[in-house]
């Protein structure tokens, strides 16, 4: 059989997967800081759960959808997003009944999309995403922006371009539908087949649309802000206070719409592009939804909810392109047998030194010293552990420090010992949790002062003065 994977999906290997952990467990880091708690709805929901809420209008419920009838003749259909999902769940499960609002919760799973595979775009990948729901507040708001930016400084980014709008309320974006209805109608019949559909069902959509000649003509289309209501203008501008006092760079874009029927009110996206200047398309992109959860039944009297969710994959290549080098995987130790007849006692050590807390390993057959230095070096260890026949007949061992080269006979009963010390030398006073590399001079890659003073605790964990 041909070992190709399917169009679209890609294998995460052993030198990506640090990349995805290191996403992960930032990205939970500031989720615990935010208070959100982790949720992880299927991958398969019933395909209703996506028409009624992600929008009949959307490219993605329209094209996207791996939707397909179960052996009970079920229409399923493999999540495109989460945030149906999440809201289905705490539908479900009546968390709001359980929990205090707004109900904060975080996700990190992948997501399929029938889309035209192209740089960073495919049609099976991860996105790491919060909703918060229950609650109606422009802090809310504001936080969810905050958290973006904040956990894109903590992961090292540097100078990508946030953008906010409003689609303002029920009133506002009926007044808005009809102005645009009104702009298109004589010169739809110069658009695509697509905009035909985007005019019936939402016009909005229009102004997403992909191809050049009706960009063109989108763009002497009316923009939202002047349909706003004077309440809707208010929320917006809170919004925009507390990014402004929180010192968050943006750009409000009027042309913002997204491309999901959910949203009312704030709608925002993170973009970044290469070192050569290719596009990846938005690194990440949310806003506020009211009336979710009374499409799953939830209560009316609570149905508020903001969010966002970041393209893992598009987040991994910049990271790549902005120098980040993670080691495919580090050990501590290289414990190296000398001899078929000490190979034993090594394994044995082995698992004693990893149950210690040490990352250790060993060959699995006899070679020549030369050939275990390589391996040691190639898997980054710090220490070789030379096990000869003679040292172990004595209870001791040759631990060699790879960076400085020095080497010396080691009692077993002080191994451990040898170990924390040669290895803690190796490592900043204080070191933070995500990685270290991102901070020089004691200085975070979030850049936010305030997160940090001199000698204390970073939001992500101890810094060095
Ligand atoms: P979205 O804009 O459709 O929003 O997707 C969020 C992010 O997922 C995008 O900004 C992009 O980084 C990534 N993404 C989307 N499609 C692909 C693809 N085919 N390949 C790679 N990455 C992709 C949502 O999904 C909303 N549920 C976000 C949200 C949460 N709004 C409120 N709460």
């Amino acid at each position: 059989m041909n070992p190709i994977n399917v169009k679209g999906t890609h294998d995460i290997l052993f030198a990506d997967a640090p990349y995805y952990q290191y996403v992960r467990n930032i990205f939970s880091e500031v989720a615990s800081l935010y208070g959100y708690s982790y949720i992880e709805p299927p991958t398969l929901e019933y395909t209703d759960v996506f028409i009624h809420s992600t929008g009949e209008s959307s490219d993605i419920v329209r094209k996207e959808m791996y939707t397909f009838d179960d052996k009970g003749g079920r229409s399923v259909t493999m999540r495109p997003e989460f945030t149906a999902g999440v809201i289905r769940a705490m539908v479900s499960n009546k968390l709001y009944a359980t929990h205090d609002l707004p109900l904060k919760a975080y996700y990190f799973g992948p997501a399929y999309r029938y889309e035209r595979p192209q740089l960073g775009r495919y049609r099976q990948f991860i996105q790491a995403g919060i909703e918060a729901v229950g609650a109606d507040s422009a802090f809310l708001d504001a936080e969810a922006v905050l958290f973006a930016v904040s956990a894109l400084g903590i992961m090292g980014f540097k100078g990508l371009k946030v953008k906010v709008n409003s689609l303002g309320g029920k009133e506002s974006r009926a007044a808005y539908r009809a102005a645009l209805t009104d702009f298109f109608k004589d010169k739809i019949d110069d658009m695509c087949e697509d905009c035909h559909t985007r005019l019936e069902l939402n016009p909005l959509r229009i102004l997403d649309c992909k191809v050049p000649h009706d960009q063109e003509i989108a763009k002497g289309a009316p923009t939202l802000d002047k349909y706003l209501t004077e309440e809707d203008k208010a929320r917006f501008e809170k919004i925009l206070f507390y990014l402004n006092q929180m010192n968050v760079s943006y750009e409000v874009d009027t042309s913002l719409v997204r491309g999901l029927d959910y949203y009312g009110g704030l709608v925002f996206e993170v973009h970044g592009s290469t070192s050569k200047g290719e596009d990846l398309g938005a690194l990440l992109g949310g806003g506020h939804y009211d009336g979710l959860l009374s499409q799953f039944g939830g209560p009316e009297d609570i149905d508020h909810g903001v969010g966002f969710a970041m393209g893992v994959e598009r987040l991994i290549a910049l990271l790549k392109d902005q120098g980040l080098e993670l080691p495919e995987s580090d050990i501590d130790c290289y414990l190296m047998p000398m001899g078929e007849d000490t190979f034993e006692a090594c394994f044995v050590l082995a698992q004693d030194l990893r149950m210690a807390g040490f990352k250790v390993d060993m060959p699995y057959k006899a070679a020549k010293l030369g050939s275990y230095f390589k391996k040691a070096e190639k898997r980054g260890a710090k220490v070789a552990l030379i096990a000869g026949e003679n040292e172990l007949k004595n209870d001791s061992i040759q631990v060699k420090n790879l960076a400085t080269q020095e080497q010396r006979e080691v009692k077993l009963s002080e191994l451990l010992r040898t170990l924390d010390d040669l290895l803690s030398e190796d490592e900043p006073e204080h070191h933070c949790g995500c990685g270290g590399h991102h901070h020089e001079d004691g200085h975070c890659c979030c850049e936010d002062d305030h997160h940090h003073e001199e000698g204390q605790q970073c939001c992500c964990h101890h810094h060095e003065e």
